[in-house]
């Protein structure tokens, strides 16, 4: 790739104090406004997915749609949307879990995983892991392999990382 990690991490825009005061929020917007991060990125991911020996990529709605499509097309790979409640039109398969303040819940169509195939988790960050674990904890339900979760940014602080290895998910991620 053209970027240097470090470069890539210069790409990602920092904000202060959002959505809440003492929050720094890592904004990729910024990012994938730049062609060579955008490639770059895509590029560094689907390495890692390729040697990860995945069979198919999912990603979280909405950000990690954006990495984890192009992450899939590069490989030749399907792609499996893990959505909010109430999107797909057909009968879901769904988990609900616990947010800081609050509850939330995540659907995938069942139809889309076949027994035991691989599927590697990719979203643009990882914080405190809730919807990475929920996220993993649903495909499993669908019969799926998850060994592997790839993100942009990790934020090692809010622990999701260590989250996601005690369920026995290898995470990775291009930048802290
Ligand atoms: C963000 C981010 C991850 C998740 C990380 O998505 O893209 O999916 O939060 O946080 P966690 O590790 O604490 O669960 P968000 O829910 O803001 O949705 P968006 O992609 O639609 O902006
Ligand atoms: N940036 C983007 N998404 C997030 C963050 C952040 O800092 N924290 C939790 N979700």
């Amino acid at each position: 790739p053209a970027l240097t990690p470090d470069q890539l991490k210069a790409l990602v825009r920092t904000v202060p104090d959002w959505p809440a005061r003492g929050v720094q929020f890592r904004d990729i917007t910024t990012l994938i406004a730049d062609g060579d991060g955008l490639a770059a990125t895509i590029a560094y991911l689907a390495d890692r997915v390729d040697a990860a020996d995945a069979q198919m990529v999912a990603g979280m709605e909405a950000r990690g749609f954006i990495f984890g499509a192009a992450v899939a097309a590069r490989l030749g790979l399907g792609f499996l949307p893990i959505r909010k409640p109430g999107k797909l039109p057909i009968e879901t398969l769904g988990i609900d879990y616990a947010l800081e303040y609050g509850a939330d819940r995540l659907e995938i169509d069942p139809g889309a995983v076949t027994d035991g195939m691989r599927i590697a988790l990719v979203d643009d960050l990882i914080a405190t892991g809730g919807t990475a674990c929920a996220s993993a904890a649903l495909l499993r339900k669908a019969g799926a392999m998850v060994e592997t979760a790839h993100f942009v940014i990790d934020l090692p602080d809010l622990g999701g990382a260590d989250r996601l290895r005690r369920d026995d998910i290898a995470v990775d991620a291009l930048m802290a």
